[in-house]
């Protein structure tokens, strides 16, 4: 389990400084119980997040689907790397689940497949992080975590089909993953790995199968 304040200096990270010189009844139906006899009020609520692996804390996959859709709209089982998945069970000791005040807000899941002839591997996929939560850092957490998690368990590579801009930053490519392939229809500058163990999929090619 990891704990982790939303950065402050994303600024971001604060339900801060709402400064109303409107009058409360306005927003709040005229409740008035925000009015505190000023004119500026402040609602400040620092976001504090949990990671846990799902061995840890058992979550149900709905709960888990329902985030992703969410994230990454209805449509996310028909990309090809979700072929990889049906039917089976992630990784639960690596794949990570975040909670901000006992609510569930965001998922990373890795799956045990073959890299080609590089041979055993994992497949990252799907991270999703609840709608109005992006921005603050809890995506880039999720993966340092997982990608932590899984060095340390002597894994030797991650895969994924996602946008490199984003999974660049913490060392992805698609150099390592150019030679090889996946069943369906896929962008190949989307197919990314990340060698765990230096080398591992250096000169592998190969399907990339479950
Ligand atoms: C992608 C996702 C997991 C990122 O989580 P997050 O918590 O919002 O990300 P972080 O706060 O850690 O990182 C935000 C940074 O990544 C950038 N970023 C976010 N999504 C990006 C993307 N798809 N491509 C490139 N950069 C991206 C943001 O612009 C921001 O940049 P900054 O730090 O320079 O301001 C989340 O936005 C999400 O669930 N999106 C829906 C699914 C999706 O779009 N997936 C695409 C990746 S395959």
């Amino acid at each position: 389990m990891t704990e982790r304040p939303v950065p402050e200096s994303k600024g971001r990270a604060f339900f801060v400084g709402v400064s109303f010189l409107l009058k409360s009844e306005t927003l709040f139906g005229g409740a008035n119980k925000f009015d505190c006899g000023r004119n500026v009020l402040l609602i400040s609520k620092f976001m504090n997040w949990t990671i846990y692996t799902e061995a840890e804390k058992l979550v149900e996959d709905e709960a888990i689907f329902a985030i992703v859709a969410r994230a990454l709209g209805e449509d996310w089982t028909t990309k090809s790397s979700h072929q990889l998945r049906i039917g089976r069970q992630p990784e639960k000791d690596l794949s990570l689940v975040a909670f901000i005040d006992g609510k569930l807000v965001a998922t990373v899941r890795l799956w045990s497949i073959l890299a080609g002839n590089a041979g055993e591997a994992l497949l990252l996929g799907p991270l999703a992080v609840e709608p109005y939560l992006h921005g603050k850092g809890l995506g880039q957490a999720m993966l340092k975590r997982v990608i932590e998690l899984a060095k340390e368990k002597g894994h030797g590579a991650i895969v994924l089909v996602g946008d490199a801009p984003y999974y660049e930053r913490v060392g992805f490519s698609s150099k390592p993953t150019w030679m090889m392939r996946m069943p369906g229809r896929y962008d190949q500058n989307r197919l990314l790995g990340l060698e765990l163990i230096p080398g591992y999929l250096e000169g592998h090619d190969g399907v990339i199968t479950r």
